[in-house]
């Protein structure tokens, strides 16, 4: 699915001969998913009929600022609120000199003022114009104010001149606008994400833990939510704020930790293993505080944890993908090869933690992703980025 998929798109045309390639823009914007609504200048109603508009959007065109009809359909107000982004194409030299001015003297003009959303100008115009010291500093102060402006691109204009001030193509001008939202190239897929430390208690004060700061998996959660997930984040004690439109449970033992994976990991399309889980945990912990015996030392008896992923890729309702970590220190790749077969995995990110740019609380990394088809080195770069590019080759992984 696009980045554009149901978005709500309100297109503005004003009066230029490029008009008619505002057409072209509504139906470019509806093949990716959007939905449109028009509002056409009263010039550019000179140019192509409101009809027209209607049949490409699927939905009423708007023309006037108070029309009975139209504002008891949805009024301005209401068309400004309903607009995800509103992209004025082309954009005429008085349109753009009126935005500057912030007049509300017609429908489009004062849509652009009521609308919460961002708003893209695409200007046209004749090149003269465009080049005119009064349309520079309209265009600068738009753009100062946040508004995208969209081109112009240049060369042979219907005036007959060369120059800059033709609108940019609408093919151009809707890769320029799918930008401005977040890819959802993961709509509908679910996915558990394990992130931080295990704390294993000794006593009620004291507890076996490690230096995972959680960042790596609190970047995954983010950059799979950016893509349109829904995204389960099984969290360690860090002191991270949690990504937005991440669900988190916070645990704090290996085993709580291992029952929340089994809990919510099942029939999900991805379960990534990021937590620095401890393998061993106190064989009992003591109800109180374990006082200190002078002259002696003291032994502490271990056991195993669960090892949570390999638990998960075991599951009867497996994860589609499953993938884990391997943070080491030394014979990093034959290590990581020989834990994602041991676990079970899909692939696995192989990370040294022996080197001080990619060691533990660390805001870069640096990682090998190995699948049992191929292995690929990410070169240093931020969590965040390399979160990214886990995302996009997992969700490869999937869709093959
Ligand atoms: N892991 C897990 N449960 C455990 C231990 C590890 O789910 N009890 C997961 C980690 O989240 C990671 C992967 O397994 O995705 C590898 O973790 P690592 O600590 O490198 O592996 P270990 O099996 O503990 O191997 P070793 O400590 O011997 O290197």
């Amino acid at each position: 699915m696009g980045r554009l998929h149901q978005r709500h798109i309100l297109v503005a045309i004003s009066g230029g001969i490029a008009a008619y390639k505002g057409a072209e823009l509504v139906r470019l914007l509806k093949k990716q998913g959007a939905a449109v609504r028009v509002v056409l200048s009263r010039g550019a109603t000179e140019f192509i009929t409101p009809l027209t508009m209607q049949a490409l959007s699927g939905e009423p065109t708007h023309t006037e600022l108070l029309d009975e009809e139209a504002e008891a359909g949805m009024g301005h107000i209401e068309l400004a609120r309903w607009a995800d982004l509103m992209v004025i194409a082309p954009a005429t030299a008085d349109v753009i000199a009126r935005l500057a001015q912030g007049r509300a003297d017609d429908l489009l003009t004062t849509v652009a003022l009521a609308t919460p959303a961002p708003v893209a100008v695409a200007p046209a115009m004749n090149q003269q114009m465009w080049a005119h010291a009064a349309t520079q500093d309209n265009v600068a102060l738009l753009a100062s104010r946040g508004i995208q402006i969209i081109g112009p691109d240049a060369g042979e204009q219907a005036c007959g001149d060369i120059g800059p001030g033709r609108l940019l193509e609408p093919e151009a001008i809707v890769a320029t606008l799918s930008e401005r939202f977040e890819n959802r190239s993961l709509e509908g897929r679910r996915v558990v994400i394990t992130a931080g430390p295990t704390r294993e208690a000794i006593d009620p004060v004291r507890y076996l833990s490690n230096h995972s700061s959680g960042k790596m998996g609190y970047a995954l959660a983010q950059a799979f939510a950016a893509a349109g997930a829904q995204v389960e984040l099984i969290s360690g004690p860090v002191a991270l704020e949690p990504p937005a439109r991440v669900t988190v449970h916070q645990v704090t033992s290996a085993v709580e930790m291992c029952d929340a994976a089994t809990k919510l990991a099942g029939d999900a399309d991805f379960f990534i293993g990021a937590a620095a889980v401890a393998d061993y945990r106190p064989a009992a912990k003591a109800s109180e505080k374990m006082k200190k015996q002078e002259g002696r030392g003291l032994s502490l008896d271990l056991v195993e944890n669960p090892d949570i992923i390999a638990t998960v890729a075991q599951l009867p309702n497996r994860p589609r993908i499953v993938a884990g970590f391997a943070a080491e220190t030394h014979d990093l790749l034959s290590h990581a090869r020989a834990k994602r077969l041991r676990k079970g995995l899909d692939m696995i990110i192989a990370n040294d933690v022996s080197a001080p740019e990619t060691t533990f609380g660390s805001n870069q990394n640096a990682v090998h992703l190995i699948t049992a088809e191929n292995e690929t080195h990410l070169a240093l770069a931020s969590k965040y980025v390399i979160a990214e590019h886990i995302v996009a080759a997992l969700a490869t992984q999937l869709s093959e």
